[in-house]
């Protein structure tokens, strides 16, 4: 069989959303506290506590949207703790994540200086798990309140004197598991509640997120549809690929064919639910005004042998590189839903873009692939129909490819292409109606080994390369795609 893509470069109606590339960062392990904050007297390089190659990596790969302060970490949080001089606010016990004390150097301050460094949008989540309804309240005041009040004079006693602009607002986080064990029935009151006073203050037009379902927990979306829609702007979804639970999760970089097959079997996945909680929303959101926000989502195996099992460092390979590409494709081919998404987590969490040990820091497979994707942010969706031949192992098998295609405001088309197959090339033949292309070129990540990732001895292992398999053709290319590979084409 032959694989043939037809990409419909006229037909651009949906834009999607810049925020489908967004990061999420907690408390959690070395996230935070040696990934992104050092601290203002570090040896390394930093800017008021924040470590520069950090955000200049991040920057490069145009962070749109970070999540933060979690997570199950942000239903213990209280926000109070991380505010006025560092040296009086309380040390706490990360409860969740390693029973580790947390000095709360790191707060409301510090994450909007961050995502000003990064010029990227602040997405806070807030403490619906173990909170009340007046912190929220308050934080929201604290943050983007402009006239007298006690939480806008306390900012400004902060040294802070203009209030931020705060867009998203999550209320609560996994209030199904961490965030209260809620029923999704108990959770829709209690959404509606706290949502009341998570205000529009001067200005600043909240989007509120209601927390949403894990995985093919379909009840879920369709009890908060039904009973809270009209309070909310988006809805979540958490989704995390994995081989099984622990100790069975397997390995980043230590695994065999049917562990790569398993695990971008699962990553594909993420098409069927947000399909199904798509059909859901559609019920009650035909004008698909509510956002899907994917507000966690990556590859989850078990810890690097040695490493503090409540910290979640784990490596990252080519195969996370695949699932992370495979993903985006679903995203963007979704757009009209979905507005946003999250990979969990930024820095040396689960599928972490970057890992970092002491000063050193590198880029992992994972991080090149959004770098790459970066060119469809904001850019027209454009209709695609794929044919793929199957990547088949022992009984089972996966389409080999997928794709999405975008056209951005200058008209460059833009295609992204990944091949799942570790042992095949395979050769695309593209259709494109509505552009005469007259240049493509292209950048390929990919390597020898299933497993190739990224060290601090060898950090460029793994890093993009400029592609030179897509030859033009009247009406279309023909693309030759190696072997595990992710390729993004830019034609015009
Ligand atoms: O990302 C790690 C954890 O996974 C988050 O804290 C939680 O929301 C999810 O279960």
């Amino acid at each position: 069989m032959s694989n043939t893509l037809v990409i419909n470069a006229d037909q651009g109606q949906v834009t999607i959303d810049r925020n489908i590339y967004g990061h999420f960062a907690e408390h959690l392990g070395h996230c935070i506290y040696g990934g992104i904050w050092v601290g203002e007297d570090s040896t390394i390089p930093n800017t008021r506590g924040i470590r520069n190659d950090v955000v200049q990596a991040l920057r490069e790969m145009k962070i749109p949207v970070l999540r933060w302060p979690g997570g199950c970490f942000a239903d213990e949080y209280h926000w109070m703790d991380g505010i006025g001089p560092r040296a009086q606010r309380p040390t706490i016990v990360n409860t969740h994540w390693g029973m580790v004390t947390e000095n709360n150097a790191f707060g409301t301050h510090e994450f909007m200086d961050l995502c000003g460094q990064l010029g990227c949008e602040p997405y806070i989540c807030g403490n619906v798990g173990s909170g009340t309804v007046l912190e929220m309240q308050q934080w929201v005041e604290y943050l983007t309140f402009d006239g007298i009040s006690p939480m806008a004079d306390r900012r400004r006693a902060n040294g802070r004197a203009e209030p931020w602009r705060v867009k998203y607002w999550g209320v609560g986080n996994e209030n199904w598991g961490c965030g209260g064990n809620m029923r999704p029935e108990y959770y829709a009151d209690v959404y509606r509640r706290f949502q009341t006073y998570v205000r529009h203050l001067s200005g600043n037009k909240v989007y509120k997120i209601a927390c949403g379902a894990n995985s093919r927990n379909y009840y879920w979306t369709e009890v908060l549809m039904r009973e809270a829609a009209r309070h909310m702007d988006g809805l979540s979804l958490h989704y995390y690929t994995r081989l099984g639970w622990k100790p069975d999760r397997g390995q980043a970089t230590q695994f065999t064919e049917k562990e790569w097959f398993g695990i971008l079997r699962e990553g594909l996945a993420m098409d069927e639910l947000v399909r199904k909680h798509a059909t859901i929303m559609d019920a009650y959101d035909p004008e698909k005004r509510i956002g899907m926000m994917v507000d966690e989502w990556g590859t989850w195996y078990e810890v690097e042998p040695g490493t503090n099992p409540g910290f979640l460092y784990q490596q990252n390979a080519l195969r996370d590189a695949l699932v992370a590409g495979s993903t985006l494709n679903i995203f963007n081919n979704h757009a009209d839903r979905v507005r946003m998404a999250n990979i969990a987590q930024t820095v040396n969490v689960l599928q972490a873009v970057i890992l970092t040990d002491g000063p050193k820091m590198l880029l992992t497979p994972t991080y090149h692939v959004f770098e790459m994707f970066k060119v469809h942010q904001d850019a027209k969706l454009l209709p695609v129909t794929l044919q793929s031949e199957t990547y088949a192992y022992g009984e089972e098998s996966i389409p080999a490819l997928n794709a999405s295609a975008s056209r951005d405001a200058e008209g460059t088309l833009h295609l992204s292409l990944c091949n799942l197959d570790p042992h095949r090339p395979l050769e695309v033949d593209v259709t494109v109606h509505g552009l005469a292309a007259t240049q493509v070129s292209g950048r390929i990540l990919t390597d020898a080994e299933m497993a190739a990732h990224n060290t601090f001895d060898e950090p460029n292992r793994v890093r993009p390369a400029r592609f030179d398999g897509a030859t033009l053709r009247p009406g279309g290319m023909t693309v030759r795609l190696p072997a595990k590979s992710v390729v993004v084409l830019s034609a015009k």
